[in-house]
């Protein structure tokens, strides 16, 4: 099995819309961080769908370690 790449020791701000999907790349290859860009399928990952329940900026993981993922949970100040 492939491990994660870390993208980015920080995490993405992102205004999301509530009601929307949106795709977090588990892998870490997307060109189009935090979101999926479809890199994923020369590995054994898949992307994992974050559904806005608001409109709001929230902060996907950068760092792909995060146990709250697809958002960040301070694990990337330990790395
Ligand atoms: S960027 Fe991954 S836990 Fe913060």
């Amino acid at each position: 099995m492939m491990k994660m790449k870390t993208a980015k020791n920080a995490p993405y701000p992102v205004e999301v819309i509530k009601g929307q999907a949106y795709y977090w790349c588990t892998c870490g290859l997307s060109e189009n961080q935090p979101f999926c860009d479809s890199s994923h399928q020369r590995t054994d990952m898949t992307p994992l769908e974050f559904i806005a329940t608001e409109t709001m900026t929230v902060y996907f993981c950068g760092c792909k370690q995060s146990a709250n993922a697809p958002l960040c949970d301070g694990t990337h100040f330990s790395l």
